[in-house]
């Protein structure tokens, strides 16, 4: 069973299409990138367990739902960290964790500079937040990551995929859900994603 979720939702794709412009400046881009962030989150999270509970109102009691999962947010630095603030306002309690993690621009593999999470794990459910999912070595190496940090469930949020690098972090990792605002048409011989919407670490933080 295929564990990639497009969004369908008009919203996403009303941002997206924005996102993608050439004429959107950094600061929209910033913008956009934390609200399609929680969007995708918020459909990203549909399973979390909760536990029943009871709460007073002013007019009686009412049968409520508690998160039992606990949440840690996973950005890959640097285009990973725009997705953070928006996912973290609606789930304020989860952990974040950086992970340092760069392609090397002649072998497009994965180069982790950074890493600080501790021994154990502490939450339950790890999302990984990464705009592209480009050849899928980054999204690749951060799953490993997490799984020898001893994550059980982990999801990867991003915001375009490559058919090419969903299908290798489908077949390194099956059980890892991939949640995707879009998915495009291929990569270039640089490993960009067309028509993708080009650097989208330089276009956040006005590099490049
Ligand atoms: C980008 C992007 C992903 C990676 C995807 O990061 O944010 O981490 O490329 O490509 P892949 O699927 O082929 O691994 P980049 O290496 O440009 O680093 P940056 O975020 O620091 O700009
Ligand atoms: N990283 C990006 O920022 N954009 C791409 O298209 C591919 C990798």
């Amino acid at each position: 069973m295929s564990l990639v979720h497009v969004s369908k939702h008009p919203l996403v794709a009303h941002k997206l299409t924005k996102l993608r412009s050439v004429e959107t400046e950094p600061k929209r881009f910033r913008e956009l990138v934390r609200e399609l962030s929680a969007l995708l989150a918020y459909e990203a999270t549909a399973d979390l367990l909760t536990r029943p509970v009871t709460v007073q109102t002013p007019m009686g009691v009412a049968q409520g739902a508690e998160l039992v999962d606990t949440i840690g947010l996973v950005p890959i630095l640097r285009a990973g960290l725009g997705m953070v603030e928006g996912v973290w306002e609606l789930m304020p309690t989860a952990e974040v964790w950086h992970l340092g993690i760069y392609r090397d621009e002649k072998t497009l593999k994965p180069v982790q500079y950074y890493n600080k999470l501790p021994t154990e794990p502490r939450v339950s459910v790890c999302l990984i937040l990464d705009p592209m999912l480009a050849t899928g070595g980054s999204a690749i190496a951060a799953v490993d990551i997490l799984k020898q940090w001893g994550v059980k469930r982990i999801k990867f949020v991003g915001l375009i995929g490559s058919p090419e690098g969903i299908q290798r972090l489908e077949t390194h990792h099956p059980d890892v859900a991939i949640h995707l605002a879009a998915i495009d048409e291929r990569l270039n011989n640089q490993g960009y994603i067309v028509p993708g919407l080009g650097d989208a670490g330089d276009r956040q933080f006005g590099t490049g």
